[in-house]
């Protein structure tokens, strides 16, 4: 199969990482693939901040946890008051992308670089995973200080995030809906 398909074929969420730091070179390559995805009228307003320091993902974990408990969904609220759980699944990077506020198309730009990002990291054998709550801890009114120790500029919002590492299980794939293609010929 072409490469570029399987990739993205085979790209699953993970949520749970070997502890081991991504390589360098790894993470070049992960951060060049979101630097080339398309932007609208090509404004590339991202910003990518990688997490990799444990004192910094430590308080963005608790960040995280602070808007689960308020999310009022049973589940999140569980995880959050574990205290052995981490809303990134402890994994040892986790990418914030955030974007000029005044950008055009930020919500969308963000999300195709990160999952192009993700595309990426499987290609090299590394796992990745959506972490919404990232966004609600760093955009609270409380999360600027945090935001600011990011070193994420005030005149950027943060519009998604992921976690990555290197795999420690292969989840199988979600189903996939059926009759979602209309082909007008
Ligand atoms: C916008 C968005 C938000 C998501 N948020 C989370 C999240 O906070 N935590 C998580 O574990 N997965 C999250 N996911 C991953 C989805 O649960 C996952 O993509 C979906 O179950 C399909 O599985 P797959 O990615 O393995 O194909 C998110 C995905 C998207 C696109």
């Amino acid at each position: 199969m072409n490469e570029v398909i399987k990739a993205i074929t085979e790209r699953r969420s993970h949520r749970v990482y070997l502890s081991e730091q991504l390589k360098e070179e790894h993470l070049s390559a992960i951060l060049k693939a979101g630097a080339f995805a398309p932007s609208g009228m090509n404004a590339q307003p991202w910003r990518f901040t990688v997490v990799q320091n444990k004192e910094l993902l430590g308080k963005v974990n608790a960040a995280c946890k602070k808007v689960m408990l308020a999310s009022g969904i049973e589940r999140l609220i569980a995880s959050a008051k574990n205290p052995d759980s981490s809303a990134f699944y402890a994994a040892p990077a986790l990418i914030i992308v955030s974007a000029d506020k005044s950008a055009v198309t930020p919500v969308e730009d963000c999300a195709i670089a990160l999952g192009y990002m993700f595309v990426a990291a499987e290609s090299l054998g590394i796992g990745s995973c959506w972490i919404n709550a990232v966004k609600g801890a760093l955009e609270a009114p409380d999360g600027k200080a945090l935001k600011s120790e990011l070193q994420i500029p005030e005149s950027f919002k943060v519009y998604c995030s992921g976690a990555f590492g290197y795999k420690s299980a292969k989840p199988s794939a979600a189903p996939r809906k059926e009759g979602i293609v209309s082909i007008l010929k």
